[in-house]
């Protein structure tokens, strides 16, 4: 098969992609490992920024999240008795939206036919070629059969571990990574929230999140050691922990229930750059991963998609090679600042194993000054909202 972008991965980032340059006429194809069943059944954030909500605007596919998708104009950072708002519509004229990742990826799936686009599923083996050159190709296996892509351009849209990155030789990449010694336990069930907006909790015992995908539907974390299995952790004992690293006044109003998904995720900060070798563009979790903190994985991935398209869209209509040339330093720019924001709300918000008394004073003072200062709550709710494309 002959085409001029073969995107690989199907994931959010990936069809994203897809469907922005079919949109711009530009033929592509995508190639994805897994069933569209499997991807749907995977459990991700649901924090949409701005650009996130504008690129699924843009291509029309946005009738259910403007329907089900929950504005929100705020968030809370609860610092063991108080909770300071951060007010994201009046600092920044701004708001975010909850809704959660698979549903998103459940817009973009459900709208293939209509748009053309094509999406290879269950291919496996997929390997690169020759991306140095202008000819690069892809080939991968299905049922039993070996398939080749040639293409103009690859673009990796195929997460942490997939094989795009590695066809970038280790001697033109730098690999930037903090691990932290802390995952997160998620929990998610059909309970209503406990608090109309998000709470991220700093409290003795550790971190607490209260997030919601609805009006009857709520996502809840805390951290535990990398060590913790998640079989330790009934229902019970994860309810009782959220209720006592949330405060009383979230407790108060918290329903407990079954959970539908349980499941421990470490948290780590990684950034490959560049994210161009020659005709191969990497996008999404293929070159950074961010904790959880902020909710920035999937808007990161639309940043850089939205470069991506622009880009590729360039190149074909007019020719123009540049913003290519250009993808990986334009992309890096945002996805820093998003790993730094990332960054800091992680170490603001979580009790570091190896803090001692200094670095926990640190911490009150920076929620007391977050508290009494119109200026950091706005640098805080710029970034949380989402830093301009
Ligand atoms: N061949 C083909 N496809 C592959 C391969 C492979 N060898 N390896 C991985 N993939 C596919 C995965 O199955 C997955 O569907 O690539 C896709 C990558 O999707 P995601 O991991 O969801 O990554 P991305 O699309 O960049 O989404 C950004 O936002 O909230 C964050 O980390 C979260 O997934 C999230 C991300
Ligand atoms: C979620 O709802 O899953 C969520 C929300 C905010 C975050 C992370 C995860 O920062």
């Amino acid at each position: 098969m002959k085409t001029r972008v073969c995107i690989i991965g199907a994931g959010p980032a990936g069809l994203l992609l897809g469907h922005l340059l079919r949109a711009e006429g530009v033929e592509c194809v995508v190639i994805e490992r897994q069933t569209p069943d499997y991807i749907l059944g995977r459990i991700r954030a649901g924090v949409l920024e701005e650009i996130t909500v504008s690129l699924m605007a843009r291509l029309g596919l946005d009738a259910r999240l403007r329907a089900e998708g929950l504005p929100h104009g705020g968030f809370n950072l609860a610092d063991g008795e108080r909770l300071i708002r951060i007010d994201i519509a009046d600092l920044t004229g701004k708001q975010v939206v909850v809704y959660g990742q698979t549903e998103l990826t459940r817009d973009l799936m459900a709208a293939r036919e209509e748009r053309g686009l094509e999406v290879v599923y269950e291919a496996a083996d997929v390997a690169l070629h020759d991306v140095e050159s202008d000819a690069p190709f892809v080939t991968y296996t299905k049922d039993g059969t070996e398939h080749r892509v040639d293409a103009r351009f690859v673009v990796g849209c195929d997460g942490f571990h997939g094989p795009s990155r590695k066809a970038i030789p280790a001697g033109v990449a730098k690999e930037y990574l903090r691990e932290y010694p802390f995952g997160w336990l998620g929990i998610l069930a059909d309970v209503p929230p406990c608090n109309h907006e998000l709470i991220y909790a700093n409290h003795e015992r550790g971190f607490a999140l209260a997030s919601m995908r609805s009006e009857s539907r709520s996502r809840y974390y805390v951290d535990v050691p990398l060590t913790d299995r998640v079989e330790e952790w009934s229902d019970e004992r994860l309810w009782d922990e959220l209720a006592i690293r949330l405060g009383p006044e979230a407790a108060a109003h918290m329903t407990r229930g079954p959970a539908i998904e349980k499941s421990i995720a470490p948290l780590r900060s990684y950034v490959f750059a560049p994210m161009r070798h020659g005709s191969l563009l990497l996008c999404g979790d293929a070159a950074h991963i961010v904790p959880p903190t902020g909710a920035k994985g999937l808007n990161l991935a639309a940043s850089d998609v939205h470069y991506a398209a622009e880009a590729l869209t360039g190149y074909f209509r007019r020719n123009d090679a540049e913003a290519i040339a250009a993808y990986s330093d334009t992309a890096l720019a945002r996805v820093w600042k998003s790993e730094r924001f990332s960054w800091s709300l992680t170490r603001l918000m979580h009790r570091f194993p190896e803090d001692g008394p200094f670095e926990r004073a640190m911490q009150v003072a920076e929620l007391d000054y977050i508290a009494s200062s119109r200026a950091a709550q706005t640098a805080i709710a710029e970034n949380y909202v989402g830093l301009p494309v």
